[in-house]
């Protein structure tokens, strides 16, 4: 699809088969905007994804589809956006995201890009439109409590377009430095869980034996976790979709750290957490999935397995210097543990929602 007004057009990415290949030119111009934009807000690539992140990504799977559209003005790109669907569930919703260079903001380019995957989501018949920004601590005017603040241009953006503010979600970074904070937590944490679970870890592919348990725990985590006033169902999880996800990550050439507890009396897997690392930034690790099954919450868990696995991080990666994590800014017991840890907020993000019928 490609739309024009007088200064600049928009065109639908074509996915190269490869990075490096012939009619990848385009993603590879795309890829490195995207990384520019990251720098621009948040003065570090830590939160950027690798060309080859992206690439498999950006590809559709059973469980959900993206389209991407870029906006060129004078031959460069200067503006991007997405929009990705979920096919197995909540399949009233779509993820549109928009982004402009700095240089090219105020020339009706976001708007152009937004009514572009508005239209492809309205055309698969999706009704929620959900959307984020992103308010580092430290930018003008942003860190004040809440953290999304009404002066951002993303903020005027939204808000302008009939898009309503339902959740804040903390982002936050912990440096590799807590042994002594640590050394105390475990102790806490072990004495806490006692005798009654077992620590299980590996590496990018659940062991076959556990992989029907992780889909329970991992759909677990779409309706366990505070939505705010996002309409979020309930996610479909099984075995198959456990795998797609891991084939996902391998693709990107992420590597995924699991650490699970195991319930010793019934055998069952009843808590979760999983760090990602990416090779295109070695420096960096994402705290990203925690979960503890209802009836096993209050023995300390969470905090044990996160533990666990920030240690194998230490052992195995001790390049990593800082791990980045989100999370909803009303989900208390999750945050609670992050701080015991040292995770220290470095920005927010604001959740935002349009219904269009
Ligand atoms: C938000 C963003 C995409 C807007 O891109 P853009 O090309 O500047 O958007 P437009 O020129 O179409 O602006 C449309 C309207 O949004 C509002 N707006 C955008 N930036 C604004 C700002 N800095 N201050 C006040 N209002 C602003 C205005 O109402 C503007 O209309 P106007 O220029 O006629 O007054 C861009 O600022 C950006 O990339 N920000 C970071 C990413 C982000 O927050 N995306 C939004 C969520 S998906």
């Amino acid at each position: 699809m490609t739309g024009r007004v007088p200064d600049f057009s928009i065109h639908e990415l074509h996915l190269p088969e490869s990075l490096d290949g012939p009619d990848g030119k385009d993603f590879r111009e795309l890829t490195s905007v995207l990384d520019t934009m990251v720098l621009e807000t948040w003065g570090s690539l830590d939160r950027a994804s690798s060309a080859q992140s992206r690439l498999a990504g950006w590809r559709d799977t059973p469980y959900e589809a993206s389209r991407n559209f870029f906006a060129r003005v004078g031959g460069r790109i200067v503006g991007h956006a997405s929009c990705q669907v979920p096919l197995k569930d909540n399949v009233h919703t779509a993820w549109l995201q928009v982004d402009v260079l700095e240089g090219h903001r105020r020339q009706g380019i976001g708007t152009a890009l937004l009514r572009t995957v508005e239209g492809v989501a309205m055309a698969q018949g999706r009704h929620v439109l959900q959307a984020h920004t992103e308010h580092p601590i430290g930018a003008a005017g942003a860190g004040a409590p809440g953290g999304v603040t009404d002066d951002g241009p993303g903020v005027a953006f939204c808000l302008k377009n009939g898009y309503a503010l339902e959740q804040t979600s903390r982002f936050s970074s912990l440096d590799m430095d807590h042994d002594a904070e640590w050394a105390r937590l475990e102790l806490a944490a072990r004495s806490k869980a006692d005798a009654a679970y077992k620590v299980l870890a590996w590496t990018n592919r659940c062991p076959g034996e556990y992989v029907d348990h992780m889909a329970g725990l991992m759909g677990r985590m779409s309706t366990d976790t505070p939505a705010g006033g996002l309409e979020i169902e309930a996610e479909a999880w099984d075995a198959a979709r456990v795998r797609q996800l891991e084939d996902t990550t391998l693709a990107e050439g992420q590597t995924s750290l699991v650490a699970a507890a195991q319930h010793r009396s019934t055998g069952d897997l009843v808590a979760y957490t999983v760090i990602y690392l990416d090779p295109s930034k070695p420096w960096v690790a994402e705290q990203d999935d925690t979960l503890v099954a209802k009836p096993h919450r209050g023995h300390g868990l969470g905090m044990l397995v996160k533990l666990a696995n920030l240690r194998r991080l230490q052992t195995e990666c001790p390049e990593v210097r800082r791990v980045m994590t989100y999370n909803a800014e009303e989900n208390e017991h999750m945050l609670s543990i992050n701080v015991q840890l040292g995770f220290k907020a470095a920005g927010y993000d604001g959740e935002w929602q349009k219904r269009i019928k």
